[in-house]
């Protein structure tokens, strides 16, 4: 573990800039990556695997109190005995605060490392995450989504930075009755201030990338779930109700449908766009393409749980989306992605993880031998298919 000081470095000057006409780091080679959100569910496994792969890390996080901070401690306690990582704690919406954690990932190295030139990624994660919570607190939402994403993006200008991966979020399509969602609808229809913000953010992504030559690749996640996954998550709040016998809330009828993501698919599909060296700027799902229902997903958790459900039925909620379901052709395309991992496998270790505390290895699981079907390569006619 490497805290730092909170000693304010000196603001990049052009000379500290890391020269440019240095040719990128070919693929796959590890370098230094800074990453926001290091602390939180998604973060801290991607942390986990680029030290195991020998990067450079720089974890940013506040450690902000949606949920336990105690818990992310305990995510990053691997990561934090690692020689290789270094924890930054600072809040992506104060500029000032980053500037340690930018000089660190980004400023050249003395005596310059001989093996390879220091290529840095960012990959930005820290967000104030959930749909209902936002509409409490819109404008906190936007403070960290919104502002925070644009301090990340103005600073990766000052340094240099070539290659910046954004966490956005299924959200963003909203109630687009189109399905299966795809990237080039350009009718996003948000309905919360959460979704909102990661609009915003990828909008911000396109100015940088035009003006700056700064690569964005947004990431449109779909729904995200394993082994630390956000205790105010369906899955994990549900799970944890179910253990102790509590009724478990089911917002409407059950038959709204998820695309659910295994972490562990969803880490190497942020690798991908970490390495991804096309176009300067995309936006890429990241789901299943095998929507689930919720009460069939209750159903698949009651069997990974060995405990039966006690549904409760109550009115939909303000901000929540009937639906989410991923067109995946162009991460399988563009990225080499192919999700491995389905719901009953996925749940199962999402099980042990939360019964037992132990997870195998969720991050680092190989493609399993059993064939899990991939996901349609054609679909049904875009706008023929409606759904409630
Ligand atoms: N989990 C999902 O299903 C899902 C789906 C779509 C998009 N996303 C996006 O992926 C990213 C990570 O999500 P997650 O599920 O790991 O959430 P998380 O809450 O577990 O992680 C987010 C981390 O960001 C940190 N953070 C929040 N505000 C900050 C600030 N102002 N400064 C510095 N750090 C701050 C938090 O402390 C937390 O550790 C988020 O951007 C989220 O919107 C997640």
């Amino acid at each position: 573990m490497n805290p730092i000081p909170d000693t304010p470095l000196p603001p990049p000057t052009p000379t500290s800039l890391p020269p440019t006409s240095l040719p990128p780091t070919s693929p796959h080679q590890p370098s230094r990556a800074l990453i926001t959100g290091a602390a939180g569910f998604i973060g801290s496994h991607l942390v986990d695997r680029l030290l195991v792969e020998g990067w450079d890390v720089i974890g940013v996080d506040n450690f902000d109190p949606f949920y336990d901070p105690a818990i992310k401690r305990r995510n990053l306690a691997q990561a934090l005995e690692h020689p290789r990582f270094t924890l930054v704690e600072a809040d992506i919406r104060d500029l000032d605060s980053l500037c340690p954690a930018f000089a660190l990932c980004c400023a050249p190295h003395s005596p310059p490392p001989t093996s390879h030139t220091p290529h840095p990624v960012i990959v930005h994660l820290a967000a104030r995450a959930g749909v209902r919570p936002s509409i409490e607190d819109p404008i906190g939402y936007y403070e960290a989504n919104v502002r925070g994403t644009q301090n990340m993006l103005e600073l990766a200008r000052e340094w240099g930075v070539e290659q910046f991966v954004f966490a956005s979020s299924s959200s963003v399509y909203g109630v687009n009755p189109d399905v299966p969602w795809r990237e080039e609808d350009d009718v996003l229809r948000p309905i919360s201030p959460y979704a909102a913000s990661k609009v915003a953010g990828e909008l911000l992504g396109h100015v940088y990338s035009h003006l700056y030559g700064i690569r964005f690749v947004a990431l449109r996640v779909f729904t995200a779930y394993g082994p630390r996954q956000r205790p105010d998550l369906a899955i994990h709040k549900f799970a944890r109700l179910m253990l102790e016998g509590k009724p478990i809330p089911i917002y409407g009828d059950g038959s709204s449908l998820r695309d659910y993501t295994y972490i562990a698919d969803l880490v190497e599909g942020i690798r991908a766009a970490m390495d991804y060296q096309g176009s300067l700027y995309e936006i890429i799902n990241l789901g299943s393409g095998r929507p689930v229902k919720l009460l069939d997903m209750v159903r698949a958790l009651e069997e990974a749980l060995g405990v039966k459900a006690n549904l409760e039925f109550l009115p939909p909620q303000a901000g929540d989306v009937s639906q989410t379901w991923a067109d995946i052709r162009k991460a399988q395309r563009s990225l080499d992605w192919h999700p491995h991992t389905d719901l009953v496998q996925g749940l199962s270790r999402f099980a042990a993880w939360l019964t037992t505390g132990q997870s195998s290895s969720p991050t680092h699981a190989p493609p399993p031998p059993t064939a899990y079907p991939p996901p349609p390569t054609t679909y049904p006619p875009h706008h023929d298919h409606h759904l409630p």
